[in-house]
């Protein structure tokens, strides 16, 4: 393996702590190793900071998507709307569970599903049975209020997708059902994990049934329901727990990263309730890259637009999400940057920016 050179930055980097390793530790130790009093204790913390009625942890956010879909049993082969731009996820859980997808293009000052185009589509096709609505990189402003309100007009479920934005307020809860991520990049990682929120108690049933087996077997030795293993355990939770506990330190250091950028560079700065990724638009974006690339620091592309993925092919015209991705530039973003860093990557920046 080759070694990195010392003044090495990475797009992102996890922040492991003694203590938070010392935790893992304590839990193994314990021998509470899969799901158990930790668990509970994740599930209660998050519920605390979400405010949701009802939180399942699970294996992964993409987990997380697939229950939440499920649970609203929509009809079969019906369409789901997603955005043109954003992480995948969604998308493939609908074609999963055998659901079509219509990729609705985004707004260049939100980077989320355009309401406009969302009702203009819904309008005319029956077929729609729920919007899925991605508050991407933390957008929580009122676009999100008007893709809620379009599906009550056409009472169709909702499902918020809000990976990104653990801790804000009402973030995951304006849908019918949503969804956190705790993958690495994550506010909290734990490796892999994901949640679902509702306030919904049959779509909370419905969810736990799913995760596991159809549930409630274990007493009864009966699967009354349709379910799989999507379970998340007491060793990711005490890691996730050790991370809870500082969480607004987390983002006051997020705050600060993105405050350092701010100095030097204009970042995305639509209405963002708090800061994830940092990510850069430019009309230089390779030219950006590669001359990071050349200084050690690596950034990179931000996603393709779904629509023409492989599995997807939508050919309508999606050119806000062509013109993103030729243009965004996902910069360093870890908790592990030093102001220094982050000076030495806007010099480089700034210069090749022309
Ligand atoms: C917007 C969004 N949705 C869903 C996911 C999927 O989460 P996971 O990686 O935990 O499956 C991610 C992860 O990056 C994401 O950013």
């Amino acid at each position: 393996m080759s070694k990195r050179p010392n003044n090495y930055i990475p797009q992102f980097e996890p922040q492991v702590k003694k203590r938070y390793a010392k935790a893992v530790y304590r839990q193994i130790m314990s021998t509470w190793i899969g799901v158990g009093p930790a668990t509970k204790e994740f599930e209660d913390k998050l519920k605390e900071i979400t405010k949701a009625n009802h939180v399942l942890s699970c294996s992964s956010g993409s987990s997380a998507i697939l229950m939440a879909i499920h649970a609203l049993s929509l009809p079969k082969g019906s369409t789901i709307l997603f955005p043109s731009y954003t992480f995948i996820a969604g998308a493939n859980a609908a074609k999963f569970l055998g659901y079509n997808v219509k990729f609705i293009d985004i707004k260049e000052d939100t980077l989320c599903m355009d309401p406009d185009l969302a009702e203009d589509y819904i309008k005319t096709h029956k077929q729609v049975s729920c919007i899925m609505f991605v508050d991407h990189n933390c957008y929580l402003g009122d676009d999100r209020w008007r893709i809620r309100a379009l599906c009550d007009e056409y009472k169709t479920p909702m499902v918020e997708d809000s990976a990104q934005c653990l801790g804000k307020n009402t973030a995951g809860l304006i849908g019918d059902v949503g969804i956190i991520s705790f993958s690495t990049p994550k506010i909290i990682g734990t490796g892999q994990g994901g949640a679902v929120l509702t306030n919904d108690s049959k779509i909370a049933n419905k969810c736990d049934q799913a995760k596991d087996q159809g549930a409630g077997w274990r007493k009864t030795k009966i699967h009354e329901f349709i379910g799989t293993n999507f379970k998340f355990n007491d060793i990711c939770a005490s890691y996730g727990l050790a991370q809870l506990n500082e969480i607004e330190k987390i983002k006051k250091k997020k705050t600060k990263i993105f405050d350092w950028y701010r100095k030097h560079i204009k970042l995305l700065d639509f209405n963002q309730n708090f800061n994830w990724m940092v990510i850069y638009k430019t009309k230089n974006a390779d030219k950006i890259i590669e001359a990071l690339k050349e200084n050690s620091i690596q950034a990179i592309k931000y996603y393709r637009p779904n629509p023409t993925q492989p599995s997807f092919q939508q050919k309508d015209e999606y050119s806000v999400a062509q013109k993103m991705y030729n243009e965004l530039v996902y910069l360093p973003s870890s908790l592990t940057l030093r102001k220094k860093d982050v000076d030495r990557i806007c010099k480089i920046i700034n210069i090749h920016n022309q």
